[in-house]
């Protein structure tokens, strides 16, 4: 799947375009992937811009690459010493069935995970991405109480997982009574304000009698203003992604949210901090050995929710702005087994 055009705005399907061609030829000291298992991501949405974060030192994707998402896949030819047909491995592979890999940026996928998928989830990018945040912020701290946006999306409930796993109080926000109900009986959110409800802010204030002493910010935007007010003395705004930004340019609407942002950050002493997973990779193991203890004690359940077939890749990547489900969301490219 390729980038046939810039998206301007909203993502189009004919932004994006299935091409076919040979599998490439596997030089020394590397291998030949066979994807499992595809990754739609928000941050693709950033790589794929003429000019990404509208900064002109990022460079953009050429028009006709593949586009780079994540993915699982087995490898099915190897001149490379450390990989052997078999593995299976996480990488950017790209949305496509074959890739070939030097290893760089490749992660072995440990046993114990389930199903392959969860190497897209709880246990890769989103799950790591949520245990780097959670390190950001001092770790879970007794008595901490943290606020979660994009509460259900695949960062939003393995932050959730891993704050209850870890004895801490999350209040979660999500658009939906559906995936409200998710968090509270399935992830084990302590609370769940639905920002759709018209009693979104009475949900907050209820949840959340002292504040939350980390706001875990997934979406950014006009809801980062709105959420101040809940943020305690001496809190924290830690922004882990601006989802609500991606498809505008980083509006995000039509006030300037800027003044009170500042007054709230002034008058209670917060801090604003953004963190990033990349280049944390010497946290891995850490990481890997939580998740998988986890769920070998069923104290986490991850969820993913699979959509069939290469074509539907585009429509699965719009889906994540304009219809969010609950949960990761991957693509299956070819049969797996379980690990
Ligand atoms: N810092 C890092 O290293 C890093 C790494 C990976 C991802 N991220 C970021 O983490 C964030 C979450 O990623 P994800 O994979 O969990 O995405 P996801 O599964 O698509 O979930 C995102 C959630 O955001 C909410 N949302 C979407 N549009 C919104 C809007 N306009 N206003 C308010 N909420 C909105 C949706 O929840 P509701 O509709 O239910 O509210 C959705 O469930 C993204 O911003 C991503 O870029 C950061």
């Amino acid at each position: 799947m390729t980038l046939s055009r810039y998206p301007e705005g909203r993502l189009r399907a004919d932004d994006f375009k299935i091409e076919t061609g040979a599998i490439p030829e596997v030089a020394e000291g590397s291998f030949l992937v066979r994807n499992l298992v595809v990754s739609v991501d928000p941050m693709l949405r950033i790589f794929i811009d003429r000019k990404p974060l509208g900064i002109s030192s990022m460079p953009s994707l050429p028009l006709g690459a593949t586009i780079p998402g994540a993915a699982v896949g087995e490898v099915v030819e190897s001149r490379h010493p450390d990989y052997q047909p078999g593995d299976i491995v996480e990488g950017r592979f790209g949305w496509q069935d074959h890739a070939v890999s030097n290893g760089q940026g490749v992660n072995r996928v440990p046993r114990g995970l389930g199903g392959v998928e969860n190497a897209l989830g709880i246990g890769g990018l989103p799950g790591f991405t949520a245990y780097i945040g959670l390190e950001t912020a001092g770790g879970v701290k007794p008595g901490h109480t943290f606020l979660v946006s994009g509460a259900a999306g695949a960062v939003g409930s393995a932050v959730g997982s891993l704050i209850r796993a870890r004895g801490g109080r999350a209040v979660g926000i999500v658009g939906g009574e559906d995936k409200r109900r998710y968090l509270l009986d399935e992830v084990g959110y302590d609370a769940v304000a639905d920002r759709l409800s018209p009693d979104f802010h009475a949900q907050l204030a209820q949840a959340l009698p002292n504040g939350a002493n980390v706001y875990f910010d997934n979406v950014g935007g006009p809801l980062l203003a709105e959420m101040m007010p809940y943020v305690a003395f001496g809190g924290l705004v830690l922004i882990c992604g601006l989802m609500s930004q991606y498809q505008d340019g980083g509006a995000g609407g039509d006030r300037d949210n800027l003044p009170s942002v500042l007054h709230a950050v002034m008058g209670k002493g917060i801090r604003i901090e953004s963190f990033s997973q990349y280049g944390r990779d010497a946290l891995r193991p850490a990481f890997e050995a939580e998740i998988t203890d986890l769920l070998a004690k069923r104290s986490i359940k991850p969820l993913v929710h699979i959509v069939d077939g290469l074509e539907r890749l585009p429509q699965a990547q719009i889906d994540l702005f304009e219809n969010s489900t609950t949960g990761k969301v991957v693509v299956r490219v070819a049969e797996a087994g379980a690990r």
